[in-house]
């Protein structure tokens, strides 16, 4: 049995707003272990980016449980175990796209930082982006970055919201391969919200979620290779 990396328990997360409130996630329970790939997939607004936050710990739900038994308990959760990339890549504008991958490791230990984020650019193929500003770069080009920030810490876990929305569909699939053979590679867990139907059907779980729900979670065997 592969290690369990986190466990959510009856999840749900409101939002007081003007009109009332909006359950956003409605008693989500779920497992992740160690490895496995998910995608999250379900239209606009159905609670996606939500979920990801209560997953990576960046938000607290308003009753229910996050745990990472695998990744240390809630209060002393280290960021470095868990890469995140955000919706819309959401690069520091003043920083090139090497100085934006560089940052995690700076703010644990910055050894060999520059070496290391430029492996990352590497692994999806944008070492020579490592130079450029985010405002010369292309939305599909900055999702790759986001990306590469991500990993660049060696985490075991990683959310990503939406990486591959600015990517045409040959670009989406290499840089979803580039993922998962990293996640192969390291043992890391992926977790990927998408409305990319090519995108989920290389991951080997798909949750689907609607008005804060799941309405399945299949599961089945992980596709290999690039294919
Ligand atoms: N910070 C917030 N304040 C108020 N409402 C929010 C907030 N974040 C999300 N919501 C609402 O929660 C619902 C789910 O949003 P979200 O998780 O962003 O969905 P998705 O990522 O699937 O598009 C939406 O109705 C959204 O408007
Ligand atoms: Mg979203």
């Amino acid at each position: 049995m592969a290690r369990t990396l986190l466990v959510g328990a009856d999840l749900w997360r409101s939002f007081q707003r003007e009109r009332g409130v909006v359950s956003a996630v409605q008693g989500c329970s779920f497992k992740i272990s160690a490895g496995e790939n998910i995608a999250i997939m379900g239209p606009s607004g159905c609670g996606k980016t939500t979920l990801l936050n209560l997953i990576a710990g960046l938000d607290i739900p308003s009753s229910g449980q996050v745990e990472w038994p695998g990744l240390g308990s809630s209060d002393t959760l280290r960021p470095e175990r868990i890469g995140v990339v955000f919706q819309s890549a959401n690069l520091m504008p003043a920083l090139t796209a090497v100085e934006n991958v560089k940052l995690p490791i700076l703010l644990g230990n910055g050894c060999e930082a520059h070496a290391r984020a430029l492996t990352a650019l590497a692994t999806f193929g944008v070492e020579l982006l490592a130079p450029k500003l985010p405002e010369q770069l292309s939305g599909g080009q900055a999702e790759r970055i986001a990306v590469a920030r991500a990993i660049v810490t060696d985490p075991e876990l990683i959310v990503a919201d939406e990486p591959t929305g600015q990517l045409d569909q040959a670009g989406a699939a290499i840089l979803v391969d580039r993922l998962l053979a990293w996640g192969r590679q390291t043992g890391s867990a992926i977790v990927v919200a998408t409305h990319d139907e090519r995108v989920a059907a290389k991951m080997n779980r798909i949750w689907r979620m609607r008005h804060g729900k799941f309405e399945s979670m299949d599961e089945r065997p992980a596709c290999t290779g690039a294919g």
